[in-house]
């Protein structure tokens, strides 16, 4: 008979962007009933780039919370050109912050103060090395003449592996990796390093910006994120990558919400929003591969593991039952479309 329900150790998101103000209010509960930690990006308006912008957003979203809903944001800042030591310093001491992130200036939504050069933060990577402080990457190059599909395996080449070279006992994350060739990278390098995997990056691949499931032909703006859903050989990597027992590879959503109008738009923004059906998204993937045995793994245990957290000790349980994705949810002045919005979906988290 087939599995009815699915209980786990309550997972933690180790990539998610939750955005400020009331858009934040409302998508943080559909992540607060999933998980119990994420880790929070940094890259709002103005980015977060001190510890005492990170920890004042942290009393942000915690004072957001739903009563009853328990769940700790773990703050990271943003790298610049001009991080300091003393601030990698701060946010050491400060307990909350758990990485600083590395965006290349132009690779994504709100990079514009990322850094120009890697070559310019020597002195706070130098210190994070020192003080164990993990950098977390957004992996791509951005120069206009690198085709966006090759951005990330270029990036390993060019940017990360010398990095690694140069800080060799640097913590290391590589978001959202999208390739085989990340998937080859993360698990033969030596060192300190790990890899997070979003849930559309199991499921899809790059036909479905551009093709409904039954094959009709239309730009589907929803399915657009950076770095961009690759062909299908890259996502039976990434699927065995998070289904093995490789502890280097856990769950990171990279939940992106955006207002519907800036998505559906002549140029419209990446991320796909996916906090309000992630455990179920993930469930489908690692169903699809025969390994629902191995997703505790993934979304409960290596990630605590990897920023030397403890693991959780409350559950949550999947059933599986049909259910239908929203059309849209409420999203501050505007709506966030959920990726899969009208789908089906086999699995539902318990109330
Ligand atoms: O698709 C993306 N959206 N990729 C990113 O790296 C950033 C994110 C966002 O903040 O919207
Ligand atoms: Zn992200």
């Amino acid at each position: 008979m087939a599995t009815t329900t699915l209980t786990l150790t309550r997972p933690d998101d180790w990539h998610l962007h939750l955005r400020d103000g009331a858009a934040m209010a409302d998508v943080l509960p559909h992540t607060a009933r999933q998980f119990a930690r994420a880790i929070v990006m940094p890259n709002l308006k103005p980015p977060v780039t001190t510890t005492a912008q990170a920890v004042a957003y942290r009393q942000r979203i915690l004072a957001a919370l739903p009563p009853g809903l328990a769940f700790e944001p773990l703050m990271t800042l943003y790298l610049t050109d001009n991080t300091s030591a003393d601030e990698i310093r701060r946010a050491k001491a400060s307990g909350v912050v758990h990485g600083v992130k590395l965006y290349p200036a132009g690779a994504t939504t709100n990079s514009d103060s990322g850094v120009t050069d890697i070559r310019r933060c020597k002195v706070a990577l130098e210190t994070m090395q020192r003080e164990d402080m993990p950098l977390l990457i957004h992996g791509e190059v951005t120069h206009a003449e690198v085709d966006v599909f090759d951005r990330e395996a270029r990036f390993i080449d060019e940017v990360l592996i010398p990095l690694r070279r140069s800080f060799p006992a640097l913590r290391v994350v590589l978001e959202h990796i999208t390739t085989r060739a990340a998937v080859q990278y993360v698990t033969e390098a030596e060192g300190r390093i790990a890899a997070t995997i979003t849930a559309h990056h199991l499921l899809y691949n790059r036909n479905a910006i551009f093709l409904t499931p039954g094959g009709r032909a239309g730009v589907r703006p929803h399915y657009y994120c950076l770095p961009v859903l690759k062909r299908e050989i890259h996502r039976q990597a990434l699927l065995a990558a998070a289904t093995s027992d490789n502890a280097r590879f856990f769950l990171g959503t990279d939940s992106a919400p955006h207002p519907r109008g800036e998505k559906e738009s002549a140029c419209g923004c990446a991320g796909c929003f996916t906090a309000a059906t992630a455990l179920e998204m993930y469930a489908m993937a690692f169903e699809q591969a025969g390994a629902l045995d191995r997703l505790e793994a993934f979304a409960s245990f290596r990630g605590a593991d990897f920023y030397r957290l403890p693991r959780n000790a409350s559950r949550v349980t999947l059933e599986r039952r049909d259910w239908t994705v929203p059309e849209e949810l409420r999203f501050g002045e505007a709506t966030v479309v959920p990726l899969a919005a009208g789908e089906t979906l086999p699995w539902k988290l318990a109330a």
